[in-house]
């Protein structure tokens, strides 16, 4: 017997046509917070589902405090105190927060539920955790990010001995970041095991203490954070030399903006969405929309495309005066976007990999037109590789793509548009460092190349200084900074964001 909190042991799990894990091991002490760090696909929720009891392992052991355990469903998980908090909260939005820790487990008197204490009960659990709400109301009255440690909350009261948390920032701005960090921290204090994935380096190297790097389904190897450089980290991720992954990073040339306008927009707004913004897009140019989180940024975009009706101000397209009338006139206009919300984003998990490509594709040509198979499988490909999509074939189930995946899918699916302007919400995230870089360098190709617009919404300040020529910044929803050329710079953009620049 050894000290190990859990130790997973040669697990095996294949896929029809994948092999998802081939004898990975992977071991977790208590009080100990453990990254899970590889690319796109390389089989971290896997490991997870496997731990959790969503999948069945086809071989290897699991062994908590020594004894083998073998959960085959995810409530059998928690019996075994494994719990999971997913990047999308599965509670329910018009219980209210009390309901949701208890749902299914509520504490009774005499056969009756017993509100009070679940009420009592749920508060405390909530102060342990240092946040203080009334447990009363409907979750919907929350942020996400509140739901999230609502979700921590219910996690841990099953006694939980092991948190897992897939990819939990993703939504989350910095401060709330920082707030999920320090429970996390608390519960590690008082000993539990928390497995960590994120595709944020800077995450992973303030929060945890071991990182596991898996790729292509095998173990690369264990190691402390401390101990191993930035650069080696992802050397080992991709798979490649230190040297090799030093110049990964640099996009090369920016895109060289033309004289010609394609859209122009002066001082439009909407009413409770937007207040004023004005821009000017050129062929051939990245074009960034910075902000913090809720500054306006996708509503700016929403606008762009028709989803919102614009209520003041003009819009102008290849100099003509244009009223955005919904998302199929902008379509028309060969104005595409990508929005940031993957489920919303219309995934459809029964449709294959080449159908979600040609969906977008498919509604601007009218839904009578046949595309023929031959032209789909060829447009399909082509994103495929472009976009380094991992799939087994074109005709594979979107929903068995890793989440990273799914996401290059849906830029593929405007990519197959072939726009004018592209519009890019929050491209990268959820996306591992090296394929990061590539879509960065792929918004400039698009531009260089072919003339195309390009609009780049990121949170990242270091992405969209390497990747735009130009910045639009917003707060309180408005424009209050504009760099161009030699401005572009992290400095500059900091100072804009947080208002120290006209
Ligand atoms: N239900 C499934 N059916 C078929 N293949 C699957 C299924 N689930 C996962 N896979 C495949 O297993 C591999 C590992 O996927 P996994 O979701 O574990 O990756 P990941 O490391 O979590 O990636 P990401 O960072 O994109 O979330 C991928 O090739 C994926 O396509
Ligand atoms: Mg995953």
């Amino acid at each position: 017997m050894t000290g190990a909190l859990l130790e997973m042991r040669q697990i095996e799990k294949e896929f029809p046509g994948v092999r998802a894990l081939s004898g990975v091991d992977f071991t977790l002490n208590a009080g100990e917070i453990h990254s899970l760090m590889g690319e796109n696909g390389a089989g971290k929720s896997t490991l997870v589902k496997v731990l959790t009891g969503v999948y069945q392992k086809d071989g290897g052991t699991i062994r908590m405090n020594g004894r083998e355990i073998a959960p085959r469903t995810p409530k059998e998980a928690q019996e075994c105190g494994i719990s999971t908090v997913y990047q999308e909260v599965n509670l329910c939005p018009n219980l209210t927060v009390a309901e949701n820790i208890f749902i299914g487990r509520e504490p009774k008197r005499y056969g009756w539920i017993d509100w009070r204490a679940v009420n009592a009960r749920a508060q405390a659990l909530l102060e342990r955790l240092d946040v203080r709400i009334d447990v009363t109301r409907t979750l919907d009255h929350y942020s996400v990010a509140l739901q999230q440690m609502i979700a921590i909350a219910r996690a841990v009261d099953i006694e939980a001995k092991i948190l897992i948390l897939d990819e939990p920032t993703s939504s989350l701005d910095e401060q709330e970041t920082e707030r999920l960090f320090k429970i996390i921290r608390h519960l590690q204090k008082e000993g539990m095991g928390i497995i960590f994935i994120s595709h944020f380096l800077e995450q992973v190297y303030t929060l945890c203490d071991h990182v596991t790097i898996l790729r292509n389904g095998e173990l690369v190897g264990a190691y402390e954070t401390a101990r191993l450089p930035r650069l080696e980290l992802i050397a080992k991720m991709v798979g490649k030399e230190v040297g090799d992954v030093r110049t990964m990073g640099e996009a090369g040339e920016k895109s060289e903006p033309k004289e010609e306008v394609f859209l122009e927009a002066k001082a439009i707004g909407a009413t409770g969405v937007l207040e004023t913004v004005d821009m000017k897009i050129h062929k051939g140019e990245v074009i960034g929309i910075a902000g913090l989180l809720g500054s306006g940024r996708t509503e700016t975009a929403e606008l762009l495309f028709g989803i919102h009706a614009i209520d003041r101000g003009s819009l102008f397209v290849k100099g003509k005066p244009w009223h955005p009338d919904g998302p199929m006139a902008a379509m028309r206009q060969k104005i595409g976007f990508c929005p940031e919300d993957r489920k919303a984003a219309g995934i459809i998990g029964d449709l294959t990999v080449r159908e979600n490509i040609i969906l977008a594709m498919q509604a601007k040509e009218g839904i009578l037109r046949h595309i023929p198979y031959a032209e789909q499988a060829r447009i399909a490909d082509d994103c495929i590789k472009l976009l380094k999509i991992k799939v087994s074939g074109r005709d594979q189930l979107i929903k068995n793509l890793s989440g990273g995946n799914q996401q290059k899918v849906i830029i593929a699916r405007w990519l197959a548009t072939q726009p004018d302007l592209l519009i890019l919400d929050e491209p990268t995230r959820g996306i591992d460092v090296g394929t990061k870089a590539e879509i960065q360098k792929m918004a400039i190709a698009l531009a260089k190349k072919r003339g195309m617009s390009v609009v780049f919404i990121s949170s990242e300040m270091d992405e969209m200084v390497r990747t735009c020529t130009k910045l639009i910044v917003l707060r309180d929803r408005r424009k209050v900074a504009e760099l161009a050329g030699d401005a572009v710079s992290t400095d500059a953009l900091m100072k804009a964001i947080a208002g120290g620049a006209a």
